[in-house]
């Protein structure tokens, strides 16, 4: 293989695995406020963050099919620190400002990909930045609701059900179970 080649799939390597840890740092900030909302008793917006938490690990597990793909190491390190505590509004506009700039810097990534050649990986981050973005629309929505009319619209939400529904797992799947 040449030597431009090589560099090219370091490129791609590297900037999947920046995708890789940002996922990583989304996963456990999303888990953290799926708690702090169930304990909350919020739960449909408990149930959407859980099911979002269980789409960004998604990501996080096909870039690092891709990297191994390339012979690269998927990364275990998150991009960032996870916030606790932060209030119910602060979720949702912190969280839409995360998926604005992953929606950001996963295009950047893209013109990364294209310039090294690599339309795989392109059409990989094409793919899931359509999912951030439904994200960031929905926790743009969500910000915009309770600013608008705060406390009631969280009352609406005060009780409903966290349940969602059977996951597919090892041990659980749609079939034996419905924990
Ligand atoms: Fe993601
Ligand atoms: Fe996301």
């Amino acid at each position: 293989m040449t030597a431009e080649k090589e560099a090219n799939k370091a490129k791609v390597i590297e900037v999947l695995n920046k995708a890789r840890s940002m996922e990583l740092h989304a996963i456990h900030q999303y888990m953290n406020q799926h708690y702090s909302l169930d304990d909350q008793d919020y739960g449909e917006l408990a149930a959407n963050m859980k099911l979002i938490a269980i789409d960004e690990m998604r990501h996080a597990e096909s870039f690092a099919e891709r990297i191994k793909e390339l012979g690269g190491e998927p990364t275990v390190e998150k991009a960032g620190k996870v916030k606790t505590g932060e209030a119910v509004l602060d979720i949702y506009v912190n969280d839409a400002a995360r998926e604005d700039d992953t929606i950001y810097a996963y295009n950047q990534f893209i013109k990364v990909c294209m310039d090294a050649g690599d339309i795989i990986s392109a059409r990989l981050f094409e793919r899931i930045v359509d999912e951030e973005q439904a994200h960031m629309n929905y926790y743009d929505n969500t910000a915009g609701h309770i600013k608008n009319l705060g406390p009631t619209y969280l009352a609406k939400i005060a009780g409903t059900p966290s349940s969602t529904g059977p996951s597919k797992g090892f041990v659980t799947n749609a079939d034996s179970a419905d924990a």
